[in-house]
């Protein structure tokens, strides 16, 4: 198992190459000699912040996404690699907002490629809304088109179905994968407070209609489902005791608080290895990232995933 990372962690089972997709640095060295590639980084500075900004409407940094993405596809075409897995969001085909297009653009890129792929699609993941939600907490109402449907799910249930997507070999478009449950912004802010023992007023805000499909479609019905519900996860996750109750000014995921993550060890330590700000979403990462690491081993890919 090798992984390519801006900052290489600590795990010894893996094979860490320092690069930076935005530059190309290290994808050579990542790509030589491998079978399978999973892409699944990305640069999403609303994502990183936790919060939606203007300019986050108008623009979003290209270099990873596209720049990265094309290079990563060039040098595994080079390679002859037997399989190249991208990760991305449902609904991205038809969201307007400049992050959505460029992970559709890049979902072009590898169909395109000529290289044997598959392309993964999900919903929201649910550390991404206890980042966005945890942001509001310090907000003493919540303005949310509360009717909002969503399907989000967990990153590890998602990993899970990664691994297997790996295991079935290049597979072109597979099927979305969402959350058990079809529930509304609403409901989910609801059940965010709950677990987090906060009392914000929740204003519903209509969606207009171009705005709506300018967010995409955030559900897949049709799609595969993963079985952790949002509650089952706020609960596995519980804010750290600095956080709780109203002054709480942000909510993180607690990646030790997993009792099912078989990386404990590691995600007890993402501060040694992931030292820069913000904090949070290396340890986020992290988390993702060894699921998807540990599903991909446990996935019967016998350690031809690099
Ligand atoms: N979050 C969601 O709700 C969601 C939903 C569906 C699909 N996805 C997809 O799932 C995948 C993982 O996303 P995530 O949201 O879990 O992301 P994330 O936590 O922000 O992780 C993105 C990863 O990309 C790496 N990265 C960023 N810039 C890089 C660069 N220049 N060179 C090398 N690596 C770089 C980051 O490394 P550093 O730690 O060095 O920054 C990080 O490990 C993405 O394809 C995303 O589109 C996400």
């Amino acid at each position: 198992m090798r992984v390519l990372a801006r900052t290489p962690g600590p795990d010894p089972a893996v094979e860490w190459i320092q690069g930076d997709l935005a530059t190309g640095r290290g994808i050579t060295e990542a790509v030589s000699s491998t079978e399978v590639i999973v892409h699944a980084a990305t640069f999403s500075p609303a994502a990183r912040r936790g919060t939606i900004r203007p300019a986050d409407l108008v623009r979003s940094p290209p270099e990873v996404d596209i720049g990265g993405t094309r290079q990563l596809l060039g040098a595994a075409g080079q390679a002859g690699v037997a399989h190249f897995l991208y990760v991305s969001i449902v609904g991205v085909r038809h969201a307007r907002v400049p992050y959505s297009r460029l992970k559709a653009a890049a979902e072009d890129l590898v169909r395109q490629s000529g290289v044997p792929h598959s392309i993964v699609p999900s919903t929201q993941f649910y550390w991404l809304l206890d980042r966005m939600l945890g942001k509001m907490a310090r907000l003493p109402a919540w303005p949310l088109p509360t009717k909002l449907p969503m399907q989000p799910a967990d990153e590890g249930d998602f990993a899970a179905y990664v691994a297997g997507c790996v295991a079935d070999g290049p597979g072109g478009d597979r099927p979305p994968f969402g959350g058990p449950d079809i529930i509304s912004f609403g409901e989910v802010a609801g059940q965010y407070q709950a677990a987090r023992g906060l009392r914000r007023r929740i204003l519903p805000v209509p969606l207009p209609g171009a705005a709506a499909r300018a967010a995409g479609d955030l559900t897949c019905p049709e799609g595969r489902r993963g079985t952790t519900t949002w509650a089952e996860w706020l609960s596995r996750h519980p804010a750290p005791s600095r956080m709780r109750g109203a002054a709480a000014p942000e909510s993180f995921r607690a990646p030790s608080a997993d009792p099912g993550c078989p990386h404990q060890d590691h995600l007890a330590a993402p501060a040694r290895s992931h030292t820069r700000s913000p904090r949070t979403a290396k340890v986020e990462w992290c988390s993702w990232h060894h699921h998807t690491v540990s599903w991909l081993c446990s996935g019967g890919c016998g350690g031809s995933v690099q």
